[in-house]
């Protein structure tokens, strides 16, 4: 390689520069049969584990073996409230307030609880609006509650697709969308960040475009939280939901998150699926037969927390907390940047970027097409494997490749990137 800065030299240089690069030691970083560090840069499907993990869950599990029932109100963090120690965390990578966000269940599950609130199709107006490539679950939901209500999926959901030849969606064509189905929508759920291509949309003016035709507007935040910095409550969407397995490093199947905004803390027209813990906790243990919802997002749950499986969350919002979002991005636009130059530079011929160029309309993720047949395509990521490099497939035919700032290097990016192009050569 020539390129003065691509090299391994100089993504030494830029580790020891970087202001967060200690956080990378808070994490247990996954290792090959060798016993060798791998290089993990699939913290967009699943996050790495911060050393802090086992000792939050120990703690529950201590208070558990000493006090048992008396756990609820005298454990070190009280399982009563537990859920609400998640709250200042996930507020500040919301861009909420306290009030607005909640850990419960997972995402298809939160998912379906904020359509019963907010997919109330009433008359001419009972569409959906998503994306053409939406994430199966979310398509599977929605169309399982257009049938719910009675409606054909093939009418009444409206699907964007990229231009002929695209891969990426244009603001423009789901605003045109926007304004041509407006009367006749329902409910607009719109990704933070698309799960194949990396692209993150343009929500703030999505969400107001989407809001001024009358529907409610949700959005799937999987691929966004954690990654990209989120103005939830001034966007003005009606609710959002995200899982915490995958930037958020809560663990597989973490406890997911949801948000509702303010304007609908105390309404009490909106139907939803009721159980105890969205009950006032000031009278939920009256154990009366009417139920009394909690103001805000929290009256959304169901169920007591599974406090052991949402310790990791706890583990790991404490950390974000200290890295802060705002540092995190600066650090992920610049390590992404540097995969984008080195692919440019190694493999100009072979690999075509997916993911938008502008830094402003993605996160961590690039995705990458490679100039290969499919099988030729899919042996360069089992080569990658066997290198001890972890990214993955995604059917068809996209690499996905994301350098997670709280626990990648330069070097762990320039590794990839040069793994990559002895896979391609192979
Ligand atoms: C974009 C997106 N939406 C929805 C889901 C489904 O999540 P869950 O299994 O937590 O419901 C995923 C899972 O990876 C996802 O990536």
């Amino acid at each position: 390689m020539t390129l003065p800065d691509l090299n391994a030299q100089s993504a030494l240089e830029h580790d020891a520069r970087d202001p967060l690069a200690a956080f990378a030691g808070e994490f247990l970083h996954p290792q090959g049969a060798d016993g060798r560090r791998l290089v993990y840069l699939c913290g967009h499907s699943l996050g790495l584990q911060t050393k802090s993990t086992r000792e939050y869950i120990a703690q529950e599990l201590r208070d558990w073996e000493r006090l048992a029932v008396l756990g609820h109100d005298a454990a070190k963090r009280p399982w009563v409230g537990y859920h609400e120690l998640a709250a200042s965390g996930l507020a500040a990578l919301a861009g909420a307030d306290e009030s607005e966000v909640i850990a419960m269940n997972s995402l298809t599950v939160n998912l379906h609880l904020m359509m019963v609130s907010f997919f109330r199709p009433q008359g001419a107006r009972n569409r959906v609006l998503i994306e053409k490539s939406a994430f199966p679950s979310d398509r599977y939901a929605i169309v399982s509650q257009l049938e719910f209500h009675g409606l054909s999926p093939a009418e009444h959901l409206i699907e964007v697709a990229p231009r002929a030849g695209e891969d990426n969606l244009r603001t423009e064509d789901l605003v045109a969308c926007l304004e041509r189905e407006g009367s006749r929508l329902a409910l607009v759920l719109l990704p933070g960040v698309q799960y194949l291509t990396g692209q993150a949309l343009e929500l703030g003016p999505l969400i107001a475009a989407a809001r001024s035709t009358g529907a409610s507007v949700g959005l799937d935040l999987a691929h966004a939280v954690g990654n990209v910095p989120l103005q939830l409550h001034d966007w003005d969407a009606d609710f959002a939901v995200w899982c915490s397995y995958k930037y958020l490093n809560a663990g597989p199947g973490a406890i997911g998150g949801c948000f509702v905004h303010q304007r609908h803390a105390r309404r009490s027209d909106l139907p939803r699926f009721a159980g105890w813990w969205g009950h006032s906790p000031s009278t939920r243990f009256e154990m009366g037969p009417d139920f009394a919802p909690i103001a805000g997002a929290p009256g959304w749950q169901i169920s007591n927390p599974p406090v052991l499986a949402a310790a990791p969350l706890l583990a790991s919002l404490e950390v974000f907390q200290r890295a802060t979002i705002a540092r995190l991005r600066e650090k992920s636009v610049s390590l992404t940047g540097f995969l984008e130059r080195l692919m440019d530079a190694l493999l100009p011929d072979v690999v075509h970027i997916v993911t938008p160029r502008e830094p402003a309309q993605r996160g961590c993720q690039l995705s990458l097409r490679l100039a290969l047949t499919r099988s030729a395509a899919k042996r360069c990521h089992e080569r990658l494997t066997a290198a001890g490099v972890i990214c993955d497939w995604r059917e068809p035919d996209i690499l996905r490749v994301a350098p997670v700032p709280l626990f990648n290097s330069y070097h762990d990016v320039f590794t990839a990137a040069e793994a990559l192009a002895r896979a391609v050569a192979a």
